[in-house]
């Protein structure tokens, strides 16, 4: 009993100390080592958005850790609902509108998360519809 109490006012004691920590600054749909986002016009800016916020699941090829376009829920799902009719990939797109775009992205969709303004920014969305939408 007494090693009970002891060990509740122990962890009672470290408690302010654990509260205190830091909290992540990254979130599970973050990838880390991303270029600035406040460099280069917004073509750039939405290239390294992208990069930040969507890659992860929108990506089109394999990368370290990863397993190819079949580890990418939304190069997967894409590929599944357009059967090659369109790339799956949406970096190779060439018919995606800043206003699809933005609503994917503040709704989202199926399995993919809605993402508030507080995480895209009214200017990244700016900047991404630019690098979709971008003339090549
Ligand atoms: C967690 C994975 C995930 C993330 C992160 C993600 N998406 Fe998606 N996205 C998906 C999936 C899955 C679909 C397919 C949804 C469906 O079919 O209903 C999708 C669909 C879309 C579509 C619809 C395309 C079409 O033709 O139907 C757009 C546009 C899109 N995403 C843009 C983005 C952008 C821009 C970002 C970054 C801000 C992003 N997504 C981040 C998973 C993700």
């Amino acid at each position: 009993m007494r090693a009970a109490v002891l060990t509740l006012a122990a962890l009672l004691a470290a408690g302010p100390v654990l509260a205190a920590a830091p909290a992540p600054a990254t979130s599970a749909w973050t990838r880390t080592g991303a270029p600035d986002t406040g460099q280069g016009g917004p073509v750039e800016q939405g290239r390294a958005v992208f990069h930040n916020r969507c890659s992860i699941c929108h990506s089109q090829s394999a990368g370290p850790g990863r397993d190819g376009p079949s580890d990418m829920p939304g190069t997967f799902s894409l590929n599944f609902k357009y059967q090659g009719e369109k790339p799956a990939a949406l970096e190779e797109r060439t018919d995606l509108t800043p206003e699809v775009v933005k609503f994917y992205v503040r709704n989202g969709s199926g399995y993919m998360p809605h993402f508030r303004k507080t995480y895209v920014s009214d200017m990244e969305l700016d900047a991404l519809a630019a690098y979709l939408t971008r003339k090549r």
